[in-house]
């Protein structure tokens, strides 16, 4: 089976608050997505890169990773979850049992040794895998009048972080039980759980960052300038 990675990109960034999206933002000489997508084409095995734009998005073709021959992009939708069920969707050449990783445009400190973990062993289990952090700050479940109720045991708790690698069929399939029933969607995973999956999580590394606030590039800078590698 091939292997294929997306990458939704159709954001906007609200909680960020700058005029530009931040996958947009400069970043260590290029722009956040750049990065991101050039820790995908580091792995030889992807066949091709599709990332999801917004509608109005006029900025990725500028961009030098436009053309790479094995970028393509597609318009997204107004929810990340939509956003992957239409690149899966163009991925026409892609079939049921082949692999797709998809991964944030907003996390461009992916390392090499991560998404081989994830490839070696997601591929192993039936269902495929994510990456995943362990939580480090002692977890409250709060209530309505912001008490604390409960602390919660973190070590069964892990952060979901991307890429998250499953079986292109499977995928499309839960993606679309999901929408059809109405069921919140924040990443892959959580669309193969409520479809009855059970996903594997591999400790990724903490460095793994999501782009959310403006303080976050800083620190996507510094890891950037010791190499993730
Ligand atoms: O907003 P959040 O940080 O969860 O976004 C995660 C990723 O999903 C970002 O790369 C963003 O561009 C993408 N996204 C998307 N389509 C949307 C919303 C978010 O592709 N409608």
């Amino acid at each position: 089976s091939r292997l294929w990675a997306v990458v939704p990109a159709a954001g906007r960034g609200s909680r960020f608050g700058a005029a530009l999206p931040k996958q947009y933002l400069p970043l260590a000489g290029k722009t956040v997505i750049e990065h991101s997508i050039a820790a995908l084409l580091r792995c030889p095995e992807i066949n091709e890169v599709l990332v999801a734009l917004h509608a109005d998005d006029k900025t990725f073709i500028e961009l030098a990773c436009a053309k790479h021959p094995k970028v393509k992009s597609v318009t997204g939708g107004l929810e990340r979850a939509e956003s992957v069920e239409l690149a899966l969707a163009a991925l026409t050449g892609a079939a049921a049992t082949d692999w797709v990783l998809v991964h944030d445009a907003a996390r461009p400190c992916l390392s090499d040794a991560d998404v081989q973990a994830l490839l070696l062993k997601g591929r192993e289990h039936p269902l495929g895998a994510i990456l995943a952090a362990r939580v480090v700050d002692t977890v409250k479940r709060g209530n309505a009048l912001r008490e604390a109720v409960e602390t919660v045991d973190r070590n069964a708790l892990w952060r979901a972080l991307t890429p998250q690698l499953f079986r292109y069929g499977e995928l499309r399939a839960a993606l679309k039980h999901c929408r059809e029933h109405a069921l919140p969607v924040t990443d892959e995973a959580s669309a193969m759980e409520q479809f009855g999956g059970r996903p594997l999580l591999v400790e990724g590394s903490h460095r793994n960052i999501k782009i959310t606030y403006p303080d976050d590039l800083t620190i996507a800078t510094a890891f950037l300038a010791g190499g993730v590698n």
